[in-house]
């Protein structure tokens, strides 16, 4: 994008959307977090954090919060030690809490587990003797390749428990990606299984292992979980059954606590180009803040709140949000396997009904999707357990926001969007749900304890009312500590662009109240004949007219006008094909919306839309398509016969 204040004329436009709403009366009387927890954290920033720490049990507790001597390489609480495994699971057991459910596991084809804290902490420290057993040490690298079963959670856990960083890789990635985050990092042993269920079937993991290790020379040892019974080839020496091996061991083990700054895990974030960076958290600091805005964000009651994180323990969601922060809190919280349409498209407010699940978390992109199927399927479920809505991962359009409270949230849940990457490792911007009066699209605030500002090309931060760059102003204890093996390029990527400023890539503007609204990443906004344009923004108004249920927008190249706007929009199931004027009808409404500026050039109306397995819009390729150029790399995507049947689909439309 050009390098100039992203968003600036966008934001009148977006800011025509005027609906607030309150905090709750009783969530609000009983809320974690007040209007003083923003006060107290302003005015002693690390004083906030040092208070926040006790939250974790510490073998040494720490009395240095924050080590910035070194910028932007970061210690936090560097003369603590502690165990995550420890913190997440062996002390709620001594503190009684046993046998309180850790999760409620829902498989795809029906099976379930409970599972509580005394057992996981059984199941981790006999995976814990497993590994040592196979000769893993402190510091070495394991990768976890597997479905959302809960031995994930065991398997990361038992790697924190050594000391051993654990890269999760996701499991509907390839062969090759998992090869390629195999070498990166160095790893020697891979957990995986013989399968994992997908769409009613059960759908084979460990042949794309045996193949990613085909140019993995230095992997000694694979142990392979029993999910599917599926036939699975196993090498003589190489590979273990979990069943067996890790069945046998004691539950016996003494965690050993390390140093605060020790390395808890690595995780490869996609990034559209380029070799997949590896972002590496460490152990204190990450608990910390995953475990605080865990609290904060959802005013987690442990004792009383079912929480459910959507989202595959693959990416930085599940891993933050599914993992660690509910353990070291002590929550309850559910695990599903499979796909939110597996058998029927009910099954997650069945899943919710069933454990009357209090707190939902998941991504604008599942929302749309159920706004697609139609509102009567949720209607025909209980839902009146839920009392805080999560969103996650890209912008919430307002009409998803709107739909999600409405027909989810009873018209009663506060919907908290949390802003944050792999990189922050926790939540940064996000309402409160007892504090904020919340605005449809909007992130809001910063997190208590957090500090970003919106600042132009110079690095100044913008007045209310304009737009810019987002940029962290002060460290904060789950931020990454470098990419693995690469420092240059963490201070390159993320320190060089302003002087002390965390540089996210996300557009922002702030409102006339300095609320905070994200525009997507910075190479996604566009500039159509000098108007700088959000492609959110322009999917915002498609998606709020009443035929689509989801929107697409790229800029794609245009002689004269610099970019142009073209639109990708799936009808809902209600508008049938539309209609003969429906592209517009579509286009005349985008002028109403924004301006008659903002009308894509083209508007195209496919059946589905390229999505990567974290379910991201994959723009680039869309951006493909609207300039008539071959396909670029497609392995990313869910499925990539969807773009076929795009090509397939527009071969027929003007
Ligand atoms: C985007 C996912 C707007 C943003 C936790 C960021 C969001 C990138 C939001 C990180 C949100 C995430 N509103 N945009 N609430 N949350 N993003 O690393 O562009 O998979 O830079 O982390 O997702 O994606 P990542």
């Amino acid at each position: 994008m050009s390098p100039q204040d992203a968003g600036h004329e966008t934001l009148s436009n977006l800011l025509h959307e005027e609906r607030q709403f309150d905090p709750p009366t009783d969530l609000a009387a009983s809320a974690n977090v007040t209007r003083a927890t923003y006060e107290q954290a302003a005015a002693d920033f690390e004083g906030f954090w040092a208070e926040q720490a006790k939250r974790l049990s510490w073998g040494t507790e720490p009395t240095q919060t924050l080590d910035w001597s070194g910028a932007p390489f970061a210690k936090w609480y560097a003369d603590g030690t502690l165990n995550a495994a420890y913190n997440a699971l062996d002390r709620h057991v001594e503190a009684g809490n046993g046998d309180r459910v850790a999760f409620f596991f829902e498989g795809e084809p029906g099976d379930t587990r409970e599972i509580t804290y005394a057992q996981l902490t059984d199941e981790v420290r006999q995976a814990a003797n497993a590994l040592l057993e196979l000769g893993v040490k402190t510091g070495d690298r394991v990768a976890i390749y597997l479905p959302m079963i809960p031995e994930a959670v065991v398997a990361m856990l038992a790697c924190a428990r050594i000391g051993a960083p654990h890269t999760v890789v996701f499991g509907g990635f390839s062969a090759d990606a998992l090869a390629s985050r195999i070498t990166d990092c160095g790893v020697e042993v891979v957990i995986t299984a013989d399968g994992g269920y997908r769409r009613g079937s059960p759908a084979a993991l460990k042949p794309a292992v045996d193949e990613a290790l085909k140019s993995c020379p230095d992997v000694r040892n694979v142990l392979v979980i029993r999910r599917t019974g599926q036939e699975t080839a196993m090498t003589e020496g190489r590979d273990l059954w979990w069943h067996e091996y890790v069945g046998k061991q004691s539950t016996e083990h003494t965690p050993e606590t390390f140093p605060a700054e020790h390395p808890l895990y690595i995780m490869y974030t996609s990034g559209s180009t380029g070799k997949p960076k590896g972002i590496l958290h460490t152990t204190g600091g990450y608990l910390v803040g995953t475990a605080y805005t865990h609290w904060a964000s959802f005013d987690l009651k442990p004792e009383t709140d079912v929480f459910w994180t959507a989202a595959d323990i693959g990416w930085v969601t599940g891993h933050s949000y599914l993992v660690y922060a509910p353990l070291v809190n002590g929550a309850t919280s559910i695990m599903y396997e499979g796909t939110p349409d597996t058998p029927h498209k009910g099954r997650w407010w069945e899943i919710i009904e069933k454990y009357r699940v209090t707190i939902l978390y998941c991504a604008p992109t599942a929302i749309r999707t159920f706004m697609k199927w139609g509102s009567d399927i949720p209607d025909g479920f209980d839902l009146s357990s839920l009392r805080v809505l999560g969103s996650v991962g890209e912008p919430i359009n307002p009409e998803a926001y709107v739909w999600y409270r409405h027909f989810i949230g009873g018209d009663e849940t506060p919907v908290i969007d949390t802003w944050w990457q792999t990189e922050t490792g926790m939540h940064m911007i996000a309402p409160m749900p007892g504090v904020t009066a919340g605005k449809p699209g909007a992130a809001m605030t910063p997190v208590p304890g957090v500090a970003v500002e919106v600042v132009d090309m110079d690095g100044n931060p913008v007045g209310n009312g304009e737009g810019g760059y987002l940029v962290v102003t002060k460290p904060w204890p789950a931020m990454l500590r470098t990419i693995w093996g690469d420092d240059q390029r963490y201070v390159d990527t993320y320190w060089s662009r302003y002087d002390g400023m965390y540089f996210a890539g996300d557009g922002a503007k702030k409102d006339e109240d300095g609320d905070i609204w994200l525009l997507g990443r910075v190479d996604d906004v566009m500039n159509v004949s000098g108007h700088r344009m959000s492609t959110t923004e322009i999917e915002s108004a498609l998606v709020s007219h009443p035929k689509v249920a989801e929107a697409a927008v790229v800029g794609a190249a245009d002689e004269t006008t610099g970019q142009a706007i073209v639109a990708f929009v799936i009808l809902r199931a209600d508008a049938g094909d539309g209609g003969p004027d429906v592209v517009k009808e579509l286009r005349d409404h985008v002028a109403k919306e924004i301006s008659p500026i903002a009308k894509p050039r083209q508007i195209m109306v496919v059946e589905e839309l390229p999505k990567t397995r974290s379910g991201k819009i994959m723009r680039r390729l869309l951006r493909d398509i609207a300039e008539n150029r071959e396909l670029g790399d497609v392995t990313t995507l869910t499925d990539s016969s969807v773009m076929n049947l795009i090509k397939e689909n527009l071969a027929g439309q003007p």
